[in-house]
C-alpha cells in the first residue's frame, strides 16, 4: 500500500519510516512532486494536520496523512504549542527557539512539558485522528548532539537522557511521534 506522509522533514519520514510494517510504502512530498509549501494557518495542531492531509488529498488525489507537533510548557501555559517551529521567529530556527524557551523558563521551578503530535489521515473518504503524547521537563542547559528541534533540552518522565542523548529507535519507542504513529498502524492493521 502506497501512501503520502505530507511532511518535507526527512527526520520524520525515517521515523515513521522505521515503525511501519513492509507493505506500507511511505511517498514523500518530493516524490509525488508536491514541491509548494503547503497552508498551515490553522490555530490547533488538529486543524493544521488535517489542513496538509485535505490539501495532498485534493491536489495529488493519494491517500496519506499528515503531522502536526507542539511542545506544551506547563507554566507557560501551553506555549508554544501550535507554534513551536516559529516561537523564536518566521526563520524556524531550532537553536534560537531553544534559546527563547530557555529564558522564558529561567528561574522557574515548574518545568513540566509535554510534546504532542496529531497525526491527520485521510483514507478512504474518511478523516480520522489520532494523538501521541510524551511528558517530561525542559532541563536547564542542551544536552546532546542527536535529533532535531527542542531534543536537547526535552528529558522524558523517568529518564536521565534527553531526547537528544537518545538513539532514533528508544525515542521512537517512548515517543510522541512514535506514540501517534502506533495508533496509525494499529488501525491498519485492525482493518
Ligand atoms: P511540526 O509541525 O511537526 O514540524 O513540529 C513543529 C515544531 O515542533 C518543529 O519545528 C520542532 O521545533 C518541534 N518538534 C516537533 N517534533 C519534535 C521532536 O520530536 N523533537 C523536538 N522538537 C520537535
Amino acid at each position: 500500500m502506497k501512501i503520502v506522509f505530507a511532511t518535507n522533514n526527512q527526520n520524520k519520514i525515517n521515523e515513521v519510516q522505521a515503525q511501519l510494517p513492509k507493505h506500507i510504502t511511505l511517498l514523500s512530498l518530493e516524490s509525488i512532486g508536491c514541491t509548494e509549501e503547503i497552508p498551515e494557518t490553522a490555530n490547533t495542531l488538529e486543524g493544521n494536520a488535517l489542513q496538509k492531509a485535505l490539501y495532498v488529498k485534493q491536489k495529488y488525489g493519494y491517500d496519506c496523512f499528515a503531522d502536526d507537533t507542539g511542545l506544551e510548557v506547563e507554566s507557560l501555559y501551553g506555549a508554544p504549542g501550535v507554534y513551536s517551529a516559529r516561537y523564536a521567529g518566521n526563520q524556524r530556527n531550532g537553536e534560537e527557539n531553544i534559546d527563547k524557551l530557555l529564558v522564558k523558563l529561567d528561574h522557574k521551578k515548574n518545568r513540566n512539558a509535554q510534546f504532542k503530535t496529531v497525526i491527520a489521515l485521510v483514507f478512504e473518504e474518511k478523516e480520522i485522528l489520532f494523538t501521541g503524547i510524551c511528558q517530561g521537563e525542559i532541563t536547564t542547559t542542551r544536552k546532546g548532539d542527536k535529533g532535531f528541534g527542542y531534543d536537547a533540552v526535552f528529558l522524558p518522565k523517568g529518564f536521565s537522557n534527553t531526547f537528544a542523548e537518545m538513539d532514533l529507535a528508544q525515542k521512537n519507542t517512548i515517543g510522541h511521534r512514535g506514540n501517534a504513529v502506533r495508533k496509525l498502524i494499529a488501525y491498519f492493521v485492525q482493518k
